[in-house]
């Protein structure tokens, strides 16, 4: 039996900024994943791209509570930080960076980074304050760590267009990619939510990606956005969804509203639905 791979792990911003100069000084390139844990395999091919344009590769693993809202599952969100330094290692990762939230956030700290536009609508209206939590958190995160690369996931659709938008406002030194989102067989999109699901949710649960599936192919054929977005919602609510926040066909960049009739240039269809109490939200573009 082979022995298991390890990774070397750091909880100080100083720790990680001598480890990353350590690499810088002697000439390599530096990747940067940043993650919330729970990690799975959509967080490992992050890794693996972020490992074919940088010759290092740390991911950060924090839980960032100001992204969440009071009701929001911060408390249980899933924590295992033993089986992620695993897969890390697993995957090729160099370094984990897992800080305290006292490290993150010592007392007084009171900047917050807003991203105006294209943070505002979608998750922006369904969960007030989250895009600020994420843009603070990740502001923080690339100067703590100063890669020269950072992979987020396209799952995180319009959370990597926030980014996207800060790295661009503020003149951070670093290229922002997004990565494919990461499926099930079934065409569930990976997330560390989906183990709140039932056996009985995670079978309806796939109906979201095969709503998108179906409009995207719709759209592509000269569809009208507000005739698509309809069937859509129907089909999602037939299939069992609580609650939806959004179906929206939107501009694949900045996130403006498409339609009502066919989309010209290029589209997102981003969704946001709730199965039970646990909220899923996926996107595909056109
Ligand atoms: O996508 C996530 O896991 C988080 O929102 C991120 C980008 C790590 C910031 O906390």
């Amino acid at each position: 039996m082979s022995p298991k791979a390890e990774i070397e792990i750091v909880r100080s911003v100083a720790d990680l900024r001598a480890r990353v100069r350590a690499w810088k000084s002697a000439g390599l390139t530096v990747g940067m994943v940043p993650t919330m844990g729970a990690l799975h395999e959509g967080h490992l091919s992050l890794v693996r791209l972020a490992k074919t344009r940088a010759d290092r590769v740390l991911a950060s693993v924090f839980v960032n509570p100001t992204q969440f809202g009071p009701n929001e599952d911060f408390d249980a969100y899933p924590r295992d930080e033993g089986r992620d330094a695993e897969l890390l290692a697993g995957a090729g990762c160099d370094l984990m960076f897992a800080p305290t939230v006292a490290e993150m956030y010592p007392p007084g700290a009171s900047t917050t980074v807003t991203v105006a536009g294209v943070s505002e609508p979608l998750d922006g209206q369904a969960r007030p304050g989250h895009f600020a939590g994420v843009a603070t958190v990740v502001s923080k995160l690339l100067n703590q760590g100063q890669p020269d690369v950072a992979v987020f996931g396209e799952k995180d659709y319009q959370q990597l267009q926030v980014i996207k938008r800060l790295v661009a406002d503020l003149d951070l030194p670093v290229e922002v990619l997004g990565a494919p989102t990461a499926r099930a067989e079934d065409g569930l999109a990976l997330s560390s939510r989906n183990a709140y699901l039932s056996d009985a949710e995670r079978a309806q649960a796939p109906a979201l990606g095969r709503a998108l599936k179906a409009a995207a192919a719709a759209l592509k054929g000269g569809a009208r956005v507000d005739a698509v977005e309809a069937e859509a919602l129907a089909a999602i609510q037939a299939a069992g969804f609580s609650s939806i926040d959004y179906f929206e066909v939107r501009g694949a960049s900045d996130l403006s509203r498409l339609g009502p009739g066919p989309i010209v240039g290029e589209a997102r269809i981003l969704t946001a639905a709730r199965l039970g109490k646990t909220r899923l939200i996926d996107n595909m573009g056109v």
